[in-house]
């Protein structure tokens, strides 16, 4: 693991400040709306957000009834999380080393962290690992099509092409940088991070590539490639 986790540690404080109380835009319109569906209910379900960041989710899902608890590697963000909404639990900890006993959680979540986690399969193994024999895990995370590149190619107009996809089938990490934040997201193939989720015994029972509701210019693009998906799981 890299001193600087992915450059999360030095990107900290401009992603406190982008995220503001309701988070980014796409966050908003795309992915809340989503998981409001697919999470449910949460009124007395103990939760677990494995790369919380500040917490915003967390404090979502507290105020829709939930006992939660969020764990990032990033001090700051902790530090940050738990100054917010003392009520919560906030853990310093990485994805792939979960300090919970087997079987601890309702709901396991992990909102636009997967592809922060170095070790995935570790990751993926813990967040199963962790979740009650009846309970579900919610992979919120950026679409295989869309994770192997930074963006759409455009002509000289400026208008977008397409989106290219290429590397596909390798595990790798590709720099961000945008809005002071300079992170590492990694990249792998659909069937390596489900393949890890059977063999760690739990079965897929939905399977999503949320849209936004409007067809702006910016919106429209989402209709052409979608950016994000989001996956439940159940133990099988
Ligand atoms: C894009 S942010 C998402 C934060 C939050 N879930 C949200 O949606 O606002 C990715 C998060 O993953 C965390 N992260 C980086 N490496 C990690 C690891 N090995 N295990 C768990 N989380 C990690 C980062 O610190 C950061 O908070």
């Amino acid at each position: 693991m890299d001193e600087g986790i992915g450059g999360w540690v030095d990107s900290a404080q401009a992603w406190i400040e982008g995220q503001g109380e309701s988070g980014d835009t796409s966050r908003q319109i795309i992915l809340d709306p989503c998981l409001r569906v697919v999470l449910g209910d949460l009124t007395g379900l103990s939760v677990l957000d494995v790369g919380c960041g500040e917490g915003r989710y967390c404090r979502v899902m507290a105020g829709r009834g939930a006992a939660v608890t969020g764990v990032d590697p990033v001090p700051a963000f902790v530090e940050r999380a738990r100054t917010l909404h003392p009520s919560g639990t906030y853990v310093e900890a990485f994805g792939e080393s979960l300090p919970f006993e087997d079987d601890s959680f309702d709901v396991v979540l992990s909102y636009l962290s997967l592809v922060d986690i170095p070790d995935f399969r570790a990751g993926l193994r813990e967040m199963a690992r962790v979740m009650k024999p009846r309970g579900r895990l919610v992979i919120a995370t950026i679409s295989n099509v869309s994770s192997t590149s930074d963006g759409w190619i455009k002509d000289e107009a400026g208008s977008r092409l397409h989106k290219p996809v290429d590397r596909y089938m390798e595990d790798f990490a590709m720099e961000l940088e945008w809005s002071g934040l300079k992170i590492l997201n990694y990249h792998r193939p659909l069937s390596a991070i489900l393949s890890a989720l059977f063999e760690s015994g739990l079965v897929m029972d939905g399977f999503h590539e949320p849209l936004p509701p409007e067809s702006s210019e910016w919106y429209a693009n989402e209709f052409r490639v979608p950016t994000f998906q989001v996956m439940t799981f159940r133990v099988g």
